[in-house]
């Protein structure tokens, strides 16, 4: 099984990162698999640590994948690394095995520390479509536009019908991304989302 979730990483000279990743549980083991060139990539690498974020504030997703990364942090508890200060549950994590690629290695991962901080509230078909529409948007340059379009009107059905006030910010953000790709016009650096270090927000590379 696939856990969408946000990892947290420290770069070698220290800087948080953060984006969304795909986690794959193998056995004891927890699989992050960035594709390259990847920042996450590289701090997995330098440190071999990370931290896995459980959110069920989809916003996240579409806001790292629009360039909105200044989402606030706060010291991890047992690694040297950073967690969101808003989020249901962290698990800490060390790499023990790396299966290297020239695409996409594949870190696996071992749980040092877990902590729950909320209560699940419950599935919301909107921040599911919200999600979707993040890895759509992460493909962008890879996809037929038919497609993207067909998907697009067909998630936005569950945003219409679903969403609260998050899931609906983040359905606009992942839709102007799509219409600004369609105009052939560049990502803008999207206004602070929040409190955070400034050297969090950076410019969106699609995967
Ligand atoms: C729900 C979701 C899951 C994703 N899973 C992966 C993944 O498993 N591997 C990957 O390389 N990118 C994945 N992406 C895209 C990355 O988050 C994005 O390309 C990111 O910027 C990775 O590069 P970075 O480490 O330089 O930030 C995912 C995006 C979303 C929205």
């Amino acid at each position: 099984m696939i856990l969408e979730t946000i990892v947290t990483t420290l770069g070698a000279d220290g800087t948080p990162h953060i984006a969304p990743f795909g986690i794959t549980r193998t056995g004891e083991d927890l699989v992050i698999a960035p594709f390259r060139p990847s920042l996450t990539l590289n701090a997995l690498d330098a440190t071999g640590r990370a931290v896995i974020n459980l959110t069920d504030d989809a916003r996240l997703f579409a806001g790292c994948l629009t360039g909105r990364r200044d989402w606030p942090l706060v010291p991890a508890t047992v690694i040297a690394g950073v967690r969101l200060a808003d989020s249901l549950a962290h698990w800490e994590v060390e790499v023990v095995r790396v299966e290297a690629d020239p695409v996409r290695p594949r870190f696996h991962c071992r749980n040092v520390h877990e902590e729950t901080h909320r209560p699940f509230g419950g599935h919301n078909r909107a921040a599911a479509a919200v999600i979707e529409a993040a890895i759509l948007c992460s493909r962008l340059h890879l996809l037929p536009w038919e497609k993207v379009e067909r998907e697009m009107a067909y998630l936005a059905i569950a945003v219409e019908k679903t969403a609260g006030d998050r899931e609906r910010e983040a359905w606009g953000w992942l839709s102007e991304r799509v219409t600004a790709f369609r105009a052939g016009k560049p990502p803008t650096q999207p206004p602070a989302t929040g409190a955070a270090a400034p050297d969090l927000a950076k410019p969106q590379a699609l995967s």
